[in-house]
Parts: C-alpha cells; sequence; structure tokens
C-alpha cells in the first residue's frame, strides 16, 4: 500500500519548503521537455489554436509545463499548486509574469465556474491525490464541453527494489488504471500515449487524455461539497505520523535521487556522444 506522502498539506508543506528551492535544478534529471511536448501534442494545443485557449495547470509546481504552454503561444495561463513556495519559483519566471497564481487543494473542489477552460493539464502531480476520480471529475467539470483534460504522470520503475522504495512516496498506476479513471469520471475519446526522457527511452510514463462530452454528458459533472476542515486537535494528533511518513519518504528518496541523477547523467552523456 502506497504511502502517498506527499497528498496531505501538513507534508506537503514540509517536504516542499526544501524541495522547491532545488527543484528546477534536480527536474532535468528525472524527466524533459520532450515528455511534456509529446503531452501537449496528445492535448492538442498547437501553435495554431494555443492563443485562443485558456488553459489551467493543475499540481504546476514552479511552472515547467506552463513555460512550455507559452512557448507555444498560449496567454491565458492559470497555475494552480497545494504549494506556495513551489507556485513562487513560478512567479518569478518571466514568461509566466502575466498569468494568474491559484493556491488551491486539487484533490478538493476546484475554485472556479464549471466550463471556464479549453484544456486542464497536469504533469508530475495527478498520481499523488488519494481519489483520482474525484479529482478528474471536478478536472472536467471545469473544462468546456469539448474541452481535454490531460494527465501526465509516472508508472511504475521496473527494478523490483526501486519500485518498493519510490512507492513509499509515490503512487504508480497502470496504464489500464489510468484510462479507468477517466473513463469512469465521465471522459469521452480517451487516449494515451507513453512518454520518456530521450536519453532513457525505457523510463516510461503515461500521458492520457479525455475529452468532456458535449451537451452535458459528463457522468460525475456536479461539483462536490467543500468538506469541513479538520479540527485543530486532530492535526496535532497526526504530527507524528506526518514526520515519520516523511522521514521514511525522505529516507527512500536519498537512496533512488542519486541512482536516478546518476543514471540520467550517464543516459545524457551517451546521447551526447551519439548525436555529436
Ligand atoms: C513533482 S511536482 C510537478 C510540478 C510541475 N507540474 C512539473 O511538471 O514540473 C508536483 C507538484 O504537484 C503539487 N501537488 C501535489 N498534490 C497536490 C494537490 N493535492 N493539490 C495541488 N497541488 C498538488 C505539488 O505541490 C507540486 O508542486
Amino acid at each position: 500500500m502506497p504511502l502517498e506522502g506527499l497528498c496531505s498539506p501538513d507534508e506537503a508543506w514540509l517536504f516542499y519548503w526544501g524541495w522547491s528551492r532545488v527543484y528546477d535544478a534536480m527536474q532535468p534529471f528525472f524527466t524533459s521537455p520532450e515528455m511534456r511536448e509529446a503531452g501537449l501534442d496528445l492535448a492538442e494545443i498547437h501553435a495554431h489554436n494555443a492563443a485562443s485557449l485558456a488553459v489551467l495547470d493543475v499540481g504546476a509546481g514552479t511552472g515547467s509545463l506552463t513555460t512550455q504552454l507559452a512557448a507555444r503561444g498560449v496567454r491565458a495561463l492559470t497555475l494552480l499548486d497545494q504549494s506556495a513556495q513551489m507556485l513562487d519559483q513560478a512567479r518569478a519566471k518571466p514568461p509566466l509574469a502575466h498569468a494568474t497564481f491559484v493556491l488551491a487543494d486539487a484533490t478538493q473542489p476546484l475554485p472556479f465556474a464549471a466550463d471556464s477552460f479549453d484544456r486542464v493539464v497536469s504533469s508530475g502531480s495527478f498520481y499523488y491525490y488519494p481519489n483520482p476520480v474525484e479529482a478528474l471529475a471536478e478536472q472536467l467539470r471545469v473544462v468546456k464541453p469539448g474541452g481535454r483534460v490531460l494527465v501526465m504522470g509516472s508508472l511504475a520503475p521496473k527494478p523490483r527494489l526501486v519500485r518498493l522504495l519510490a512507492q513509499t512516496f509515490n503512487r504508480f498506476p497502470t496504464e489500464a488504471e489510468y484510462e479507468a479513471w477517466f473513463r469512469e469520471a465521465g471522459a469521452e475519446q480517451v487516449r494515451w500515449v507513453h512518454i520518456s526522457n530521450p536519453w532513457n527511452a525505457s523510463q516510461y510514463a503515461i500521458a492520457i487524455c479525455g475529452v468532456k462530452p458535449r451537451g452535458g454528458g459528463a457522468a460525475r459533472a456536479a461539483p462536490r461539497a467543500v468538506p469541513p476542515p479538520p479540527p485543530r486537535w486532530r492535526r496535532l494528533l497526526r504530527a507524528p505520523l506526518v514526520v515519520a511518513r516523511l522521514t521514511l519518504a525522505l529516507a527512500a528518496f536519498a537512496v533512488i535521487g542519486p541512482l536516478q541523477i546518476a543514471t540520467a547523467a550517464m543516459g545524457m552523456r551517451r546521447l551526447k556522444a551519439t548525436q555529436g
């Protein structure tokens, strides 16, 4: 059972307090612009239509995907994230100077009216959510009929040891699970492709995209009620559990992180050698 370590706001705050400061330097060893470009193609965001699209990036973090959307010509950009620290990094980026920034939890009702966006996109965020169908249904609610919801997320690492360690801080749904969640949430025309880094094609992730039915056909389009916040005493009681889970996740990451960076650095060197 994965710990889903970074789903709760308390754990996320602690984790991103540090991670936001080094995220942009570390990210190229984990994911690449090429992976995200493949996802944007699947969501049919192209140079010829980008200027007419309003796009919401859910779990936008430091804005890696959003800056690629800006480079494609999207002007109406909204970044939503639960981490103020990650959003602060994005806010400082010149291509996002005119974007809208929203601090909110993607696992709760989204703070937008129905049919607000032409596309809702995310990369590296969705697989943290404890209830993926609810989150997707909410993303489908805020996208316009005929609009698209795109999710880019990890698949399970192949080596068993890496998978076991990584599951302490990530969930790793299968392709079939991702697809079933899209259909259950009410999406139509669900399509997916594997995406990978140019320097290591075997590290598969998925880009999956579905369309909101026209004519109010989305099965779960009704907004959910906002649940009341947990009482303060419950948060205090949970504090030791939060620290224990975070410590375990960080310990696992301390093993996997350097392994991944070394593998990526070797792959990049090999790629450079074959290219030139
Ligand atoms: C690995 S980063 C990915 C950031 C960015 N999308 C990218 O591709 O570089 C994951 C991001 O998802 C955000 N996130 C995770 N759970 C979230 C939630 N429940 N609501 C909003 N954002 C969330 C985190 O705060 C973090 O910024």
